[in-house]
C-alpha cells in the first residue's frame, strides 16, 4: 500500500534515471520524455553544465537566510533585469508562490499610493495560476475550488474565447476596485491556447486607460519555452508584473516575480518573504539556465525546431482530419487537439515509448526540452503518426 495521498492520478510507471530527452526505467526501457516535468526540465535531464554547477555550489553554500546579502541572487536578478522589462525581482520556489506574490505586489502598489480599495484581480475563467488557496480562486474553475471554501474574495473573471470578441464585456468587468488584469500569455492547463498578440496589446491599452496593472503569468510559457525569452515579447507589450517558475530552474525548484520600478515601490521591508526563496544553490542553477537559454543561437534553435515540429504535426493533421482537430501553441509549448478524449491516445503514445501529458479541451500537451534534437522530434512524429494510423484502421 502506498502512503502517498491519492491526490494524483499517477500512471503505473516510474523511472530511475534521465539523460537529455530520455527517461529510463529500472529494466532499462527508454522513453522519449516530451513532458519534461511539465515544462520544468528546460535543458533536459542531467544536463552536464547544470551538474557541474550544482556540484560546485553544493560544496560551497546551499542556504542562507534572506536576512543577509545573497550575491548569487543579486547576479541572477541583474541578468533578468537586463534581459527583460523588469527592474526588480523577488525569488520564490514555485509557480503558485510566484503568482501569489504577483497578486500581492499589485495590491500593495495600490495600497502604497493610497488606493487600497483597488484590490480586485480580473482573471480568465478556467485559467490556471497554481493550487494554493488564492490561486485556485483566481482560476475561476469550479473543479479546482470545489470543497475548498470559503471562497477567497478579490477575483473577478472574464471569458477568453476562440472567436471575436475574444474578451466579451471586458470593459464592463473593470470597476474602480480593479487593481490588475492577470492572464497566462499562453493558457497551458486550459488547452495550450496562446492569447494573440493583438489581444495582448488590447489588454495593455485597457490597463493604461483604466490605470490598472497588467500581470502576465509566464510560469509555463516563459524562459525560452515560446521561442522567445517570454511569450509576450513579439507583441511588444510591456507588462507590469510577470510571475515565472518551471523552466528557470531546469529541474530545480525556483520561482520568481518580476516587476517594474513603479509597482516595486510598494514592496518595502517586511511586505513579503520566503525562507527558501533565492537561496545560493537555486540562484547559481537559475543563473546557469538563464545564461544558456539567453544565448541567441539557443533561442534561434528553439524556433527552428518548433517550426519543424508544427510543420510535421500539421502534415499528420491533414492526413488524419477526423482525428486531429487543431495544432496550436507557441515555440515548444505544443498542443494537439483531438476531436475526442485524448487519454487513450496518450496511453497509446506511451506504449510506443513517447511520454506526453493532457491539457483541457482534449489537448495532448507536448513539452520537449528546449535543447531537443531534430532527430528526437522526428522520432516523436513517427510515433504520433503510427498511433493515428492505428486508430483510423
Ligand atoms: C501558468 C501557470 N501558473 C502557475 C502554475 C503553478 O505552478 P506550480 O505548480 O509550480 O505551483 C502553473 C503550473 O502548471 C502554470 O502553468
Amino acid at each position: 500500500m502506498s502512503n502517498l495521498a491519492k491526490n494524483y492520478n499517477r500512471k503505473k510507471i516510474s523511472f530511475v534515471r534521465g539523460k537529455g530527452s530520455f527517461l529510463y526505467t529500472k529494466d532499462g526501457t527508454k522513453y522519449l520524455d516530451f513532458v519534461q516535468g511539465i515544462a520544468v526540465n528546460s535543458l533536459g535531464h542531467a544536463h552536464p553544465e547544470l551538474i557541474k554547477t550544482i556540484n560546485k555550489q553544493s560544496k560551497k553554500l546551499w542556504h542562507v537566510s534572506n536576512a543577509f546579502q545573497i550575491p548569487e541572487g543579486e547576479t541572477l536578478a541583474k541578468k533578468l533585469a537586463k534581459k527583460t522589462f523588469a527592474d526588480y525581482v523577488i525569488f520564490q520556489n514555485s509557480g503558485a508562490e510566484a503568482t501569489e506574490a504577483a497578486i500581492k505586489v499589485a495590491r500593495r502598489y495600490f495600497f502604497s499610493i493610497g488606493k487600497s480599495y483597488k484590490n480586485k484581480i480580473l482573471c480568465i475563467k478556467n485559467s490556471f495560476h497554481g493550487r494554493t488557496i488564492a490561486a485556485i480562486y483566481a482560476s475561476g474553475s469550479k473543479k479546482m475550488t470545489e470543497g475548498f471554501g470559503p471562497k477567497v474574495p478579490g477575483f473577478d473573471h472574464i471569458e477568453f474565447r476562440d472567436f471575436k470578441p475574444r474578451f466579451p464585456n471586458l470593459r464592463k468587468k473593470i470597476t474602480n476596485k480593479t487593481a490588475a488584469i492577470m492572464v497566462e500569455t499562453v493558457l497551458g492547463e486550459g488547452g495550450i491556447k496562446p492569447i494573440p498578440n493583438e489581444c495582448l496589446k488590447y489588454l495593455r491599452k485597457i490597463c493604461n486607460e483604466k490605470k490598472i496593472l497588467l500581470i502576465l503569468d509566464e510560469v509555463q510559457s516563459g524562459v525560452g519555452r515560446s521561442g522567445d525569452f517570454f511569450a509576450f515579447e513579439k507583441s511588444k507589450v510591456k507588462p507590469d508584473i510577470v510571475p515565472i517558475a518551471k523552466g528557470i530552474g531546469g529541474g530545480f525548484p525556483i520561482g520568481a516575480v518580476l516587476m517594474n520600478k513603479k509597482v516595486a515601490s510598494g514592496m518595502t521591508p517586511g511586505t513579503h518573504g520566503s525562507t527558501f526563496g533565492g537561496n545560493p544553490l537555486a540562484m547559481k542553477i537559475g543563473t546557469k539556465v538563464v545564461d544558456i537559454i539567453t544565448n541567441k543561437s539557443f533561442l534561434k534553435n528553439v524556433r527552428k525546431n518548433s517550426d519543424y515540429f508544427y510543420n510535421e504535426l500539421n502534415k499528420i493533421k491533414n492526413r488524419f482530419p477526423k482525428i486531429i482537430k487543431n495544432i496550436r501553441g507557441r515555440g515548444l509549448l505544443i498542443g494537439i487537439q483531438l476531436y475526442s478524449n485524448q487519454s487513450k491516445f496518450i496511453m497509446d503514445l506511451m506504449k510506443y515509448k513517447l511520454l506526453t501529458i493532457r491539457a483541457a479541451e482534449n489537448v495532448i500537451r507536448i513539452l520537449p526540452p528546449l535543447n531537443v534534437k531534430k532527430k528526437e522530434i522526428t522520432l516523436a512524429i513517427s510515433i504520433i503518426n503510427k498511433v493515428c494510423e492505428k486508430i483510423s484502421k
